[in-house]
């Protein structure tokens, strides 16, 4: 449905709206930055509410089980309440598009497409089939570095460098729904991160599934580091989801070197036991793992971790369990993203039958969920009375006089404010934590 060309009547009324919900990780909020794009550049304007909407578009993920229900149910909702008074098309984007490629368009009745990761350029033609449509080809080609994204408000911009992966972990859906390992263009990348710099975002953070594998005509990550680190405006570098197996000489360096990346790392162990590591093709040993962390530690002062953990692999003993339980403890991460296992079909893993209950699932997520967060607490309390860096986003959400933002951990600060304003770096006396946030009040602008 092409916009109305009529100068008199309202740009509301006339021009096609799109209403997009994201789910899943970072890339997929960065995907749906690009949807937006490709669908302004057709006159689509993005709203919010999905009753009035002419298109809507779920972007979905697929890494667990849960995630999936969530939005089949979530559809055939939306299906369900789907006006009669003029056309919706009402599709479904992304990993779970792709995972089930050949079955959801029949087990969803009213269902009118499905689009997988690679397929976001055949958005338009989509929206103009007569019947059910489905653009699920993986293309090995496909970086979309000619779309421009609509990024969202706010001081922190999402850039995806890199797209699919190649590792192949025996738990994991990625490579099957994402495709091959593709890194854009480092001229493309520059050109974008001024463009991002000049609409005013302070901060940026590099996506990929493995970022710090990045490399294009002899571009590699280390030198993507500081080259985006050049970029004037741009006051905080930041990158996700880096491999341990994948981590060099040459980005810790640029890591050591450049005052504008964050000594924040975000670091994915999934389990502190040799046996179950080799078992999930992970590519590193808990060693090794250990050396990595020691080597960052020693090369980025003040460094911060966060981590994923599965718990509940096939096979994972009540051994291997403690072993990542104090693995844990002794890298001392401050944060971590704990999942109970989910088989997905496609993957090595998928056959491989589980042994644990998902009570006993269930237990040790709770038992990883309790020990983080006293860890956490005990980080933040080391913090008392001492003072940090942070970018201010806006109001504090339990006190709106107050305002919020990042530290240079990525920690959340809520502070008494002395004249500072959004996208303002200040420096704020830590007085009062939780597990969750620090609290305290405005020192200087630094
Ligand atoms: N590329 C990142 C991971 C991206 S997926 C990396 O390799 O580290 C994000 C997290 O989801 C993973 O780190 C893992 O902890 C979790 N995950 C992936 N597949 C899963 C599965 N089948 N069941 C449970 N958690 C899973
Ligand atoms: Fe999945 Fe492993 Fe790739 Fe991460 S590195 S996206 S866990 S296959
Ligand atoms: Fe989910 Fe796809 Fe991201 S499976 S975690 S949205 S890459």
């Amino acid at each position: 449905m092409p916009p109305s060309s009529d100068p008199t009547s309202s740009p509301a009324a006339t021009t096609p709206s799109l209403y997009l919900e994201t789910y899943g990780c970072q890339m997929n909020v960065a995907d749906s930055e690009l949807i937006t794009g490709v669908m302004q550049t057709r006159g689509y304007r993005s709203i919010s509410d999905p009753a009035l909407a002419d298109v809507i578009l779920l972007n979905t993920c697929a890494i667990r089980e849960h995630a999936e229900d969530k939005v089949a149910n979530r559809v055939r909702q939306l299906i369900s309440v789907r006006r009669s008074d003029r056309p919706v098309r009402i599709g479904l984007a992304g990993c779970m598009a792709q995972h089930h490629r050949d079955r959801l368009l029949d087990a969803i009745p009213g269902l009118d497409f499905i689009v997988g990761p690679d397929g976001y350029r055949r958005l338009p033609d989509l929206l103009e089939a007569d019947q059910p449509t489905a653009a699920v080809q993986l293309d090995r080609s496909e970086t979309y570095h000619d779309i421009v994204p609509v990024r969202g408000e706010g001081l922190r911009a999402w850039l995806t460098i890199m797209r699919g992966c190649d590792r192949f972990c025996t738990f994991c859906v990625v490579p099957f729904v994402r495709g091959r390992e593709r890194s854009l263009p480092a001229d493309v990348l520059m050109n974008e991160l001024r463009h991002i710099a000049e609409q005013g975002y302070k901060e940026v953070i590099l996506l990929g599934q493995t970022v710090n594998a990045y490399r294009h005509d002899g571009v590699d990550f280390g030198e993507l580091l500081r080259r985006t680190c050049e970029v004037e405006g741009i006051e905080r570098v930041r990158y996700t989801s880096p491999h341990p197996a994948d981590f060099t000489d040459s980005t810790i360096e640029a890591m050591t070197e450049c005052t504008k990346l964050a000594p924040y790392i975000h670091l994915p162990l999934q389990s502190g036991s040799d046996r179950i590591l080799s078992d999930m093709q992970r590519g590193h040993t808990v060693a090794e793992f250990r050396a990595l962390v020691k080597r960052l530690r020693s090369a980025i002062p003040g460094l911060a971790l966060s981590t994923d953990i599965i718990v509940g692999y096939p096979g994972e003993t009540q051994e291997d369990f403690e072993a990542t339980s104090s693995l844990m403890e002794e890298v001392g991460f401050d944060h971590a993203f704990l999942f109970k296992y989910s088989p997905r079909e496609g993957t090595r893993s998928f056959k491989t039958p589980e042994i644990l209950s998902e009570q006993e699932k269930g237990r040790r997520l709770e038992r990883l969920i309790a020990e983080q967060l006293a860890r956490t607490l005990r980080i933040h309390q080391t913090l008392l009375g001492s003072v940090v860096e942070v970018l201010v986003e806006g109001s504090a959400k339990r006190q709106p006089q107050w305002l919020a933002g990042k530290d240079l951990q990525y920690r959340t600060v809520c502070f008494e404010p002395a004249g500072a304003s959004p996208g303002d770096v200040v420096t704020v006396l830590v007085e009062s934590v939780t597990s969750h946030t620090l609290s305290g009040r405005q020192i200087t602008n630094a």
